[in-house]
């Protein structure tokens, strides 16, 4: 049996007493499972409460930051490295199309992705698709195209699933994901199919009892 990650984007969402409600409401629903890996990727503002509380509640999660800045601890106004997120998290998106609209380019996300590793964070690498470059140190990559990021307009499962395929003959990583439009009724379209090894969920996150959904449908 393949083991699914499951990971949740919050993107710029929930305050602090949002969060908290989220984790009350989703922790009071879930019972973890062997076969799947929840990783939440909350805010920065928001990390040490979700580590906090996971810790309290003896919870199987994960944690991932959702970006990573490229200079290590220094006169950076406003940035976050590497070195202060591991304290908190253990993995960093990477690569997400709306970081790449913010001018993000194939040479900024290969070097986040190397940083990321060197500060023992794993790099969730996100592509819109199958054409870009993958360096080296990915071992989990995410196919999302952007037509299906917030759309309701999921690529069709055989599509992912070719260009899963086709990744992984070139290249051994641990997972791929698919991302883009999922929900707890097209997650198993997804999950069923042999190369694909999990989810990125970006607005059904947000609903601790859709994300339950899908968590479990996966
Ligand atoms: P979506 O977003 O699930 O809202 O389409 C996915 C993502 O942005 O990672």
């Amino acid at each position: 049996m393949k083991t699914l990650l499951i990971v949740a984007n919050f993107k710029s969402y929930l305050n602090n007493s949002e969060a908290r409600n989220w984790l009350d409401s989703f922790s009071s629903l879930y019972s973890a499972t062997s076969d799947k890996r929840i990783i939440l990727c909350p805010s920065f503002t928001l990390l040490q409460l979700f580590r906090d509380y996971i810790k309290e509640k003896k919870l199987k999660i994960e944690l991932g930051a959702q970006n990573i800045s490229r200079l290590p601890q220094g006169p950076y106004t406003g940035e976050v490295n590497g070195d202060q997120i591991k304290d908190y998290a253990s993995f960093v998106i990477i690569g997400h199309s709306e970081r790449r609209e913010f001018g993000e380019d194939e040479s900024v996300v290969e070097e986040k992705v190397k940083i990321a590793s060197n500060y023992g964070l794993t790099p969730i690498l996100c592509i819109q698709s199958e054409k870009k470059q993958i360096p080296q140190e990915s071992s989990i990559v995410a196919y999302e195209p952007s037509f299906a990021i917030g759309t309701g307009n999921p690529d069709t499962p055989e599509n992912a699933e070719n260009i899963a395929e086709n990744i992984k003959k070139e290249r051994n990583l641990d997972f791929i994901l698919y991302g883009g439009s999922v929900n707890g009724e097209n997650v198993k379209d997804f999950t069923k199919q042999k190369n694909i090894n999990g989810v990125l969920v970006g607005g059904e996150s947000l609903n601790p009892k859709s994300f339950l959904a899908i968590v479990k449908n996966a």
